[in-house]
């Protein structure tokens, strides 16, 4: 794998899990040109399966990434180089790259990774250069990763069909951006929408995670993990089209499986998380 980037992967590894992925009826892939190998893997492991799943994945990332040093990426480890590019010569190279990488024809969806500024997508001619790649048949979908403050101007654009938001009951800071995006109609994918797990049990952080343990949410379990709740709770907003959950391990991927076939959480246990979140003070 490229340094850095991601966790150590065994060599059986990406063939078990992304296989497993597809086995459990799970239909949506997101990968990103800067996320290590994770594009190879995809065309080495499941391109024979293409039709079992959409495929998202990013651009205005750099091609080639193995010159980046770990202290170049920010966010939990998540590889978000700074020097993200989104010219037009940089988002086709990065589209014919994906394509390559992924052994397919199509993406369903391209996102502009790490939330550009509006501006900066009008002075690159950013958009056009995504619908000439539709136009192409090269992608089916224009989608936006955004976060506060962009996410409002990517709305307001009206040129997205899906937009990736960071979202759980623990970090509900875009639930207003959330819900505004998926009332103009644009597809809303969450990830972030276990936390990472709970610590312990997942790669979550205390100064995340102490919000569920300030706000007592234990006894709301009802024989559920936290994280469990949390991946219900996140699918029970009603303005959530997708959720992606990362992980590398089997077992974590079935009992995602078997919490998101449980359902969405009832309406009376939400607002009572919910109410008991809102005394806690926001993550410092
Ligand atoms: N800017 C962007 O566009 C951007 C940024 C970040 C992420 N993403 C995308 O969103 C996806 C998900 O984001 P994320 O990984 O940051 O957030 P996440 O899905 O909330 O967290 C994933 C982490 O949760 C752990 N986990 C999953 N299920 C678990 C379970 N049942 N019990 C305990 N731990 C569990 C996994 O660890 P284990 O492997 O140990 O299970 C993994 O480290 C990424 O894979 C990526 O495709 C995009």
């Amino acid at each position: 794998m490229v340094a850095g980037v991601g966790r150590p992967l065994s060599s059986g590894q990406p063939a078990a899990i992304l296989n497993a992925v597809l086995d459990a009826g799970i239909n949506y892939i997101d990968t990103a040109v800067d996320y290590g190998y994770a594009e190879e893997h995809i065309g080495r492991h499941i391109a024979h399966r293409r039709s079992e799943f959409y495929l998202a994945s990013k651009c205005g990332c750099p091609l080639d990434n193995a010159g980046f040093q770990p202290e170049e990426r920010t966010r939990f480890g998540v590889p978000l180089p700074r020097f993200h590019d989104y010219s037009r010569e940089s988002i086709v190279n990065a589209c014919h790259q994906s394509l390559r990488r992924m052994r397919t024809d199509y993406l369903d969806i391209v996102q502009f990774h790490f939330s550009p500024a509006r501006e900066v997508l009008e002075q690159e001619g950013a958009i056009e250069t995504l619908q000439d790649l539709q136009r192409q048949g090269k992608i089916r979908y224009l989608g936006c990763s955004s976060i506060l403050p962009n996410i409002f101007d990517h709305i307001a654009m009206d040129v997205f069909d899906v937009l990736q938001v960071p979202y759980s009951i623990l970090q509900p800071e875009h639930s207003e951006a959330i819900e505004r995006a998926a009332s103009a109609g644009l597809g809303i994918v969450i990830r972030g929408g276990v936390a990472r797990g709970q610590p312990g049990a997942g790669q979550g952080t205390a100064q995340v995670w102490d919000r569920w343990e300030q706000a007592e949410l234990d006894d709301l379990l009802e024989g559920m993990t936290a994280t469990e709740f949390l991946l219900r709770a996140t699918i029970s907003n009603p303005h959530v089209h997708t959720t992606i959950v990362g992980t590398l391990n089997p077992a974590h991927l079935q009992e995602n499986v078997a919490a998101v076939r449980q359902g969405p959480l009832s309406a009376t246990v939400i607002e009572e998380a919910k109410r008991r979140l809102d005394f806690v003070p926001d993550e410092q």
